[in-house]
């Protein structure tokens, strides 16, 4: 069969190249895609993730079997609403079930009504109230974009001030546009942070390994929040316990709440979760795959990618199976001054095979040759698996030091807290 994956980044460079392992699957394209993805023998289609009538009609010419849905922003458009009415399958769900990662207001509210543990909160947009709201509950406080903001939209503040003015940027100055035209302000949770993906369709659901990204620019933590700096799975210092209670506690009941709501769930759900003192609690949801959490989790998935996904669409029960042993751990190269402004067109170092897999994100040819360029923030990831988050560790940063990376940076710690570092 012939698949068709939408996006670019290093998340569905991971989808695409563990669909294309499949025996079944004799060609996965990718729109738009990046150029360091052909390396993998991915084709790429020159359409953007917007333009829903081209990819439909791509996926009619082409005899697409099933197209898989990578960026959330696609999703909150609609996209699988339109493919299905073109009576093309699509795998990850509707603008209504997608709605859980589009509008932090609409989840909290979803959370609350049916008792799915999260952060005390309350949502403004009128400044003023939000100011009286936060003078009330003091700091440290989280200020949220209501509306998608490309994980940027999130600030949390370490005093009252801090979380006034960016209250006042978002409900007055309009930093965000419309992401920002409400803000949630919630209670500042403490506990060790990690995501929970499950493959869903309805009530049936197939919980992956759990995995930890780095979303903070720099070493330790410091620095601005961004995509993601690099990732690893499963956590090994994550009880097993706290992981059966998230699924009791959070999963089972929200994509109940879904069907109840009529809004039934299929796709990619992403929980972003802190294990606190009274166990874990929703910080967001999001309604699709992570990026770089992707990169670290398929690796591990040693069933038959197709078939699973085939059988979720077609409402069967999936055959899921995992690596049981070892850690996958890997970490991306960003562009220096990334996630502000960074410059383009510095040359990639070749990509690697066997052990260690690059992934690539904002990456290009050179016109007319075979050199790989930067073009994007988070540039390319390097991933391995091995016994222990040390050894992976070792693997990664020892190729990185053989690896030209001026004009890019990358964290020295990814994993760090899994060695109590
Ligand atoms: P988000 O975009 O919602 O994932 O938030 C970005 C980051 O802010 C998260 O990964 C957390 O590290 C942090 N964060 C968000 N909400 C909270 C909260 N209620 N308490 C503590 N940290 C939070
Ligand atoms: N890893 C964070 C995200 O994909 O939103």
């Amino acid at each position: 069969m012939k698949l068709l994956v939408v996006g670019s980044g290093g998340r569905e460079h991971a989808i695409a190249k563990k669909l294309l392992e499949s025996p079944q699957v004799e060609q996965v394209f990718v729109a738009p895609g990046n150029d360091g993805m052909t390396l993998d023998g991915l084709d790429l289609v020159d359409i953007g993730i917007s333009e829903h009538s081209a990819l439909i009609a791509f996926a009619q010419a082409n005899n697409i079997a099933w197209t898989f849905i990578g960026p959330d922003d696609a999703l909150a458009a609609g996209i699988v609403d339109d493919f299905n009415q073109a009576g093309l399958k699509a795998f990850g769900p509707t603008q209504l079930a997608a709605e859980l990662e589009w509008s932090k207001d609409f989840a909290k509210k979803i959370m609350g009504k049916y008792g799915v543990p999260t952060a005390a909160y309350g949502t403004f947009s009128d400044f003023e109230e939000a100011k009286a709201y936060i003078e009330k509950q003091g700091a440290p406080i989280v200020v949220k974009a209501d509306g998608l903001a490309l994980g940027k939209g999130v600030v949390v503040a370490e005093t009252v001030d801090q979380a006034l003015n960016a209250a006042r940027e978002m409900l007055l100055d309009n930093k965000f546009g419309d992401s920002g035209a409400r803000v949630v302000v919630e209670e500042f949770l403490e506990g060790e942070e990690f995501s929970l993906f499950a493959f869903v369709n309805g009530n049936q659901f197939d919980i992956m390994p759990p995995a930890q990204d780095h979303k903070r620019a720099f070493d330790g933590d410091k620095g601005p929040n961004t995509g993601g700096m690099g990732a690893y799975a499963p956590v090994p210092h994550l009880p097993q316990s706290a992981v059966n209670t998230a699924v009791e506690t959070i999963i089972k009941p929200v994509l109940a709440a879904m069907l109840a709501e009529g809004r039934p769930y299929l796709g990619v759900l992403y929980a972003g979760l802190i294990l606190t003192a009274d166990g874990p609690k929703v910080i967001e949801f999001n309604s699709r795959f992570g990026d770089p959490e992707t990169q670290v989790i398929l690796p591990r998935l040693t069933s038959d990618f197709a078939q699973n996904i085939t059988d979720i669409l077609e409402g069967k029960t999936p055959d899921i199976t995992w690596a049981d042993t070892g850690v996958t751990l890997g970490v991306v190269l960003a562009s220096e001054g990334y996630p502000l402004n960074y410059k383009k067109g510095v040359e990639l170092p070749a990509k690697t095979d066997g052990d260690i897999i690059t992934y690539y994100a904002g990456a290009k040819l050179a016109e007319n040759s075979n050199r790989l360029l930067s073009n994007g923030g988070r540039v390319y990831m390097l991933v391995t698996t091995a016994d222990t988050v040390e050894a992976a560790q070792d693997s990664i940063y020892g190729q990185l030091a053989k690896q030209e990376t001026a004009g890019l940076f990358y964290r020295t710690d990814i994993g760090g807290k899994a060695l109590g570092r």
